[in-house]
């Protein structure tokens, strides 16, 4: 038997908790945080949980981790944070020598007493005194804190293993000065997620584009990028040298063959009809070229529309990857490879 807290975007944990309920018939959920946080508890161990979780290519679970520990929550703020950092004594032998991050996390009704900030600078302390580095960045293992109730669930993995190496997996980009739109986060987490690098490639059909969020982002990579809308561009990347904007619907456009090796769509459109203009603009993408796609999900139906998409595409494209992205509203992204 094992226990765990699953997370998924805002709204989405029913969906979450169906691809989970398929995994594990048995499982019991009990909600944590509504519509986003729930956690489970399944009859397998936590290994065996971890290598179906990761065979799963689950769309909607966006972080899980265990739960190891539970601790109650007495006594005053210092009783509670002796009572924390005294919990990194158990894994001892596991943390010695490895950078390792604390992340906590809340539920709107719990008893701690002290603030998240206190919570994780003890656990912090009680890291060094143990022979760990505590890291913000590339963990080697994460302690993850769920603070719900009189409780601390408490548990320890890898990022790997929990889905991702932010808290809850809501990975977060610093906005910059002058960005274009906040969609190029969505570009940004894709790279991370499917694990590209948008630098390895030469030239890009970016289908939908306007203002230009994921333009710029492949600009700023090297690329040449043909932008495909008839909204306008944002002034600050219209006139740069390595843009082609065809101000026009994609329906119309014939680009010469085999001429580009990625593909960014981003139409926030019926899927169908997207699924049709990335097919008719497949010829364009070399052979084995990439793509990545937002896939809006329309009407609550979003498991059936998703199945028809990935099966449309499937004449053409490998589907390699398909994930709900932190930065997805009512989407997902599908990560794609033409068919050589
Ligand atoms: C959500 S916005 C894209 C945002 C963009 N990825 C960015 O980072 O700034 C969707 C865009 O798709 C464009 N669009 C919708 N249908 C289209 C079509 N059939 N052909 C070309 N562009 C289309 C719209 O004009 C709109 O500018």
């Amino acid at each position: 038997m094992s226990k765990w807290i699953g997370t998924s975007n805002h709204g989405f944990s029913p969906y979450g908790m169906e691809e989970l309920r398929r995994l594990f018939p048995q499982i019991q959920f009990k909600q944590l945080l509504p519509g986003e946080v729930y956690q489970f508890e399944v009859s397998e161990e936590s290994d065996e949980v971890l290598q179906q979780l990761a065979h799963a290519e689950l769309i909607f679970v966006r972080h899980v981790q265990p739960i190891d520990r539970e601790l109650l929550l007495n006594g005053d703020a210092d009783d509670q944070l002796q009572a924390a950092a005294a919990m990194i004594a158990y894994i001892d032998s596991s943390v010695a020598g490895k950078q390792v991050a604390v992340h906590v996390r809340m539920s709107r009704q719990h008893s701690l007493a002290a603030t998240k900030q206190q919570l994780k600078q003890a656990m912090d302390q009680a890291l060094i005194e143990a022979g760990a580095t505590p890291v913000l960045k590339e963990p080697e293992l994460i302690i993850a804190v769920f603070v719900h109730e009189d409780q601390l669930l408490v548990g320890f993995a890898t990022p790997e293993e929990m889905g991702s190496d932010w808290p809850g997996g809501a990975i977060r980009f610093q906005r910059e000065e002058g960005q274009v739109s906040r969609a190029k986060f969505k570009l940004l987490e894709a790279e991370k997620v499917f694990g590209l690098d948008y630098s390895q490639y030469k030239s890009a059909i970016d289908v939908g584009a306007a203002p230009g969020g994921w333009t710029s982002l492949l600009l700023e990579r090297g690329l040449k990028v043909t932008a495909i809308d008839p909204a306008a561009m944002d002034e600050r990347i219209a006139h740069h040298p390595a843009l082609t904007h065809l101000r026009m619907n994609a329906s119309a456009v014939k680009l010469p063959k085999a001429s580009h090796d990625l593909l960014v769509c981003d139409m926030s459109w019926s899927p169908l009809e997207m699924c049709k203009l990335i097919l008719q603009l497949k010829s364009a993408l070399k052979a084995n070229a990439y793509a990545i796609v937002t896939v809006k999900l329309m009407h609550k139906k979003g498991l059936q529309s998703i199945r028809e998409v990935k099966q449309r595409l499937s004449s053409a494209f490998t589907v390699l990857g398909a994930k709900q992205l932190f930065h997805n509203r009512e989407e997902i992204t599908l990560f794609l490879q033409k068919k050589g």
